[in-house]
């Protein structure tokens, strides 16, 4: 065969770095080997160093999906497994869904021919439920364990049982920082006695190694406040400004913590720009962060234009789990919004807090990747000293009542003796069987109940919304709900978002739709107008400044949904799905009741002030102003969504309700209380 690399070498198309110029090609063989030989292997290389698009591509070119078997690899963020298996499946030309796929809740992108696939670890752990040992995979990578995300931390302690079961399984843990110890410590623990300052070979015994890809990273040079900065926002604006105007050639990576903290940045930055020199470089401002639709994420991976600069504003996202090239000045405002639950409460918030030193290096570092390169911090040395050195891992801060539903099914009672790379605290854990108690999902003795409970952790939901879903039937509107959740799992996202002048035509479009007893109904109406009067005419949903994408998605999500249900030999009447229809009046308070029955603990009573109290009485919470309930009079609401901007606490998705069904339908939760 004629030798074909310097012609596939010549038509590798501009925007990529070839493959075999990134630091994991070196290691190639040595990677293959410890695969080939140990079940667990701990791959530890910087962001960009090819861990995530290379790795998988090997193992399929040595053998490892032969005879039909699939290669696994779990993120932590739905971002990162879509932009991933696109990356994966253009350098292996095919198209995403076929050699290479993904699947995310609602959205399985994958067919008979995927070999390497892209998921969630929340995805796979819902496979688990199925096929137990997650028989179809020859090798499960978990991406971005570092990133301990509570899936991530489940799923590690899941894989170290199957393990046991299925020795000819590989497992790859990847991580962008050194904690590859306490993989290799959590994976050998049990079968090798453990010498504490113990060389490598016995830390891992016959079971796994570590393998370190030190990639190459150019010198970053940290730059502090003098003095802390009393707005962020307005200060990370003037840096991107700075940097334009006084600094060389590269794009420039922004870290704030928040959906809209980024476009608000976005808009300033576009604002400002327009007023520069016409001859001066352009400044293009993009957002990243995870609501956003593919189209919209594409942007920011594509190469910047001539005589133009390239910001990112985004997430935490770009820390690690997604590589931009070209990026030589970061500025890193020293927060992220991380997920806190509060067992008094009962509630989760996302909270912005500070980021912890291994977060502080990782976002620097993202500057040094192809030359040296600037880390503007928007806080003091003395700040950056105080930081912890890492961040508490999701599963000590979640509610867990998700996570103790799924390993239930799974067959796990005892949660507190599972083997957890971290326990979770006692109380978490017995906060989350509490409410699941209270929600049917549980019996007296903390078993799943039949059917109920084994159904809850079945259905892609959150145990309340699946609790309200599965009493819809009896409420006798089901459609009706069906509706409801999937628009509720957009998050977000159905109206079109407008800039300044346009706000007030998208809030009067958005009037016509409102519904007087809260967002839940008004979702339903929109859902409604838009399968009778807008899925086939994008126009409709732009004269009405719906997002025609998102409630295309929210069609798909409910069918998903109604699959599920008819798997359950629960059948959805649609005959009668009209809302407010004539033939049934009280539809609107079925709905309600039926909603009160899964977000009894999302209870709140508005104050004379207009702002919410939680039945505890502990929090203030503000309504939303992209909810109905912005600025109107309520009594009692439940909510869906939990918020905090600032130092406010925001709900949204309210929806009115009566105080004595709260006792009607969680009796034992306000007993217990
Ligand atoms: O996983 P790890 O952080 O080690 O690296 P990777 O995500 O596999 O990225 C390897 C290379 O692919 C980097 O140079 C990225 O620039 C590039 N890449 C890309 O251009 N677009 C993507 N969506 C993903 C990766
Ligand atoms: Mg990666």
């Amino acid at each position: 065969m004629a030798d074909d690399s310097g012609l596939s070498a010549a038509f590798i198309p501009s925007l990529y770095k070839p493959p075999a110029l990134l630091p994991i090609a070196r290691h190639r063989d040595s990677l293959l080997y410890l695969v080939e030989t140990f079940p667990v292997t701990i791959v530890v290389g910087q962001t960009g160093s090819g861990k995530t698009t290379q790795l998988p591509q090997y193992l399929d070119q040595a053998g490892w999906t032969a005879d039909g078997k699939v290669i696994a690899i779990t993120q932590p963020r739905r971002v990162a497994a879509t932009t991933v298996a696109r990356r994966v499946a253009e350098e292996m030309r095919c198209n995403v869904g076929e050699e290479v796929g993904y699947s995310i809740r609602f959205e399985d992108v994958t067919s008979a021919k995927t070999r390497i696939k892209f998921l969630t670890d929340g995805m796979l752990l819902r496979e688990a439920l199925v096929d137990p040992l997650l028989s179809r995979y020859s090798v499960i990578m978990v991406d971005e364990a570092h990133e301990r995300s509570l899936s991530t931390d489940v799923l590690l302690g899941i894989l170290k049982k199957i393990r046991k079961k299925r020795p000819e399984l590989r497992i790859i843990i990847s991580s962008a920082t050194l904690q590859a110890e306490d993989f290799l410590r959590f994976f050998a623990g049990d079968d090798k006695k453990l010498s504490v300052d113990g060389e490598q070979e016995e830390l891992g015994g016959d079971i796994g190694r570590i393998i370190s890809l030190e990639g190459r990273m150019y010198p970053v040079d940290i730059l502090y406040l003098e003095t802390p900065a009393e707005d962020y926002i307005e200060r990370a604006v003037k840096t991107v400004f700075d940097i334009h105007t006084q600094e060389g050639d590269g794009d420039i990576l922004v870290f704030l913590t928040g959906r809209e903290e980024i476009e608000r940045t976005v808009q300033m930055i576009s604002e400002r720009a327009a007023m520069l020199h016409p001859k001066a470089k352009t400044l293009m401002p993009l957002p990243l962060y995870s609501g956003l639709t593919v189209e919209q994420q594409m942007y920011v991976f594509e190469p910047t234009p001539e005589n133009a600069r390239k910001v990112i504003v985004s997430t935490n996202i770009a820390e690690a789990s997604v590589t931009i090239d070209g990026i030589v000045y970061v500025v890193d405002c020293g927060f992220a919004k991380l997920r806190a639950y509060n067992p008094q409460t009962g509630i989760e918030t996302l909270t912005a807090v500070p980021i912890s030193k291994a977060s502080a290096t990782q976002r620097a570092g993202r500057a040094g990747r192809t030359k040296p390169g600037k880390c503007f911090r928007l806080y003091t040395q003395q700040s950056y000293e105080s930081l912890p050195d890492t961040t508490v891992p999701e599963i000590q801060r979640s509610n867990l009542a998700p996570v103790v539903m799924q390993l239930k099914a799974l067959g796990i009672d005892n949660i507190v003796r599972f083997d957890f790379l971290t326990s979770p605290p006692a109380e978490l854990v017995i906060r989350a069987l509490e409410l699941l108690y209270s929600l049917g999902a549980v019996d007296d003795y903390a078993k799943l109940t039949k059917p109920l409970g084994f159904r809850m952790a079945e259905l892609a939901l959150e145990p309340m919304m699946g609790k309200v879903l599965l009493s819809a039937a009896t409420f006798g509107c089901l459609s009706e709900i069906l509706s409801i959740a999937a628009m509720v799992s957009l998050q977000g996202g159905i109206w079109v978002q407008h800039d300044g002048g346009e706000r007030s035509a998208a809030e009067s479009s958005r009037r016509k739709f409102a519904v007087e007893e809260g967002d839940h109904l008004t979702y339903l109406n929109v859902y409604h107008a838009f399968v009778t009067k807008g899925k086939k005419d994008a126009k409709w949903c732009r004269d009405h400044n719906l997002n025609y994408k998102s409630l295309t998605r929210a069609v798909s999500i409910r069918a998903q949904l109604k699959r599920h249900l008819e798997r359950f030999g629960l059948s959805v009447d649609e005959s009668l799905s009209g809302f407010k229809t004539q033939a049934d009046p009280d539809k609107p308070e079925k709905i309600r009741r039926c909603l009160t029955t899964g977000f009894f603990a999302h209870a709140a009573k508005m104050q004379p002030d207009g702002t919410f109290r939680t039945v505890s009485g502990g929090l203030t919470l503000h309504a939303h102003p992209s909810s109905l309930m912005f600025n109107r009079k309520a009594d009692w609401v439940i909510f869906h969504e939990i918020l905090e901007t600032g130092d406010k606490i925001y709900i949204r998705d309210i929806t009115k309700i009566e105080r004595n069904w709260l006792v009607e339908y969680a009796p034992d939760y306000y007993r217990m209380r």
